[in-house]
């Protein structure tokens, strides 16, 4: 019986894709992400042989080596509804196995990596069913969009470096239902990019990102977020280009800042950040401005700061960090993370 695994990485948006438009996973605005290496998730799924004759999918889920009962009736749910796509998950069972590199306790989301590591797999098998070798651009295109079903910010997750979703006009190639790769854009002092994720709070999410995308539809700011999407992304793009980490920085804080105020201002509404949250963005501001170094930060929609800094300094601000924000990690955790080479297939 065939089985594939792939391991995939999480990604960190940089223009953040917060509501959708109608239709299934469409995004309200276009978004960008660095893909990121230390982060990720392994899925192996292997085919077997069904217990019964329905046509219904079959599947047993295990994390960690744990059956796992919710993410089994999620995946179930999942499949159901693309399986008209994948032709061997009404006649196979499918036994599936998944582990994520960072402690789930860590605030950090993985729905990113699994649903990416999922769909790759699902895309190998029916290469291999088909008996077709290699993987070419279409491969990771449908990779992609199925990731995107999964997950909306998954399908930014199966590229190297950098990935853009979401249909932009200056950007050729863009769509709505696939992310497309930004590498070739990249300039090269973000290929080597630093993303340490300090943990402020590592509790349950307050809000899952379903309920959150769907307050932006009542919410009063609505349509203004979204031309500031598209505008950010058009600036952003063209410094990610030219290396202006300057341009970068900024835009890269106010697309966090909006995110949170986004969702301090739905209805009803919601305080994602921590008050050591708030502690550590005004000692990245102060560092910022005495050492003119160029170190900035995002958030996800949580508590924890991504900071964001070129490999060339990474030595002195380890020293901020161990120095002045340490002291507000929860427990002092943090994760050393930086811009990676994209998902991969385990041999074996
Ligand atoms: O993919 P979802 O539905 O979990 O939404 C992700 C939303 C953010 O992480 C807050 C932003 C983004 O673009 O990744």
């Amino acid at each position: 019986m065939k089985k594939v695994t792939w391991r995939s990485p999480s990604n960190i948006a940089l223009v953040k894709y917060w509501g959708k438009k109608s239709g299934v996973q469409i995004p309200a605005n276009p978004s960008i992400s660095f893909t990121l290496e230390n982060c990720h998730s392994e899925t192996s799924v292997s085919l077997v042989e069904k217990e019964t004759k329905s046509k219904d999918v079959e599947l047993r889920f295990y994390f960690d080596g744990k059956a796992n009962m919710a993410f089994q009736l999620k995946m179930l749910k999942f499949f159901e509804s693309i399986k008209n796509s994948f032709p061997f998950l009404s006649t196979h069972g499918l036994l599936i196995h998944s582990t994520n590199s960072f402690p789930h306790s860590s605030g950090i989301a993985s729905s990113a990596s699994a649903m990416s590591a999922l769909a790759l797999c699902l895309c190998d098998l029916q290469q291999e069913l088909k008996g077709k070798k290699g993987y070419d651009d279409k491969f990771y295109r449908k990779a992609s969009t199925f990731a995107r079903l999964g997950s909306g910010s998954a399908s930014r997750s199966v590229y190297p470096y950098i990935a853009e979703w979401g249909k932009a006009d200056y950007l050729r190639g863009t769509s709505d239902e696939y992310a497309v790769p930004f590498e070739k854009h990249l300039h090269k002092t973000f290929k080597t990019y630093q993303n340490t994720i300090l943990i402020a709070s590592s509790a349950e999410k307050k809000v899952s990102s379903r309920v959150g995308h769907s307050l932006m539809k009542s919410n009063p700011f609505a349509k203004t977020r979204y031309a500031q999407a598209n505008n950010n992304l058009k600036e952003i793009t063209s410094a990610l280009k030219t290396g202006d980490l300057e341009k970068f920085g900024a835009i890269t804080e106010e697309e966090a800042m909006t995110l949170h105020a986004l969702m301090m201002c739905s209805s009803p509404s919601f305080i994602l950040m921590a008050p050591s949250t708030l502690a550590m963005i005004e000692k990245i501001k102060q560092y910022r401005e005495e050492s003119k170094l160029p170190v900035y930060f995002t958030l996800d929609a949580g508590p924890n700061i991504h900071l964001l800094y070129p490999k060339n300094i990474s030595k002195k601000v380890e020293a901020f960090i161990g120095g002045e924000l340490q002291q507000h990690c929860e427990n002092g955790r943090l994760i050393a993370d930086h811009v990676g080479k994209g998902p991969k297939k385990i041999k074996g």
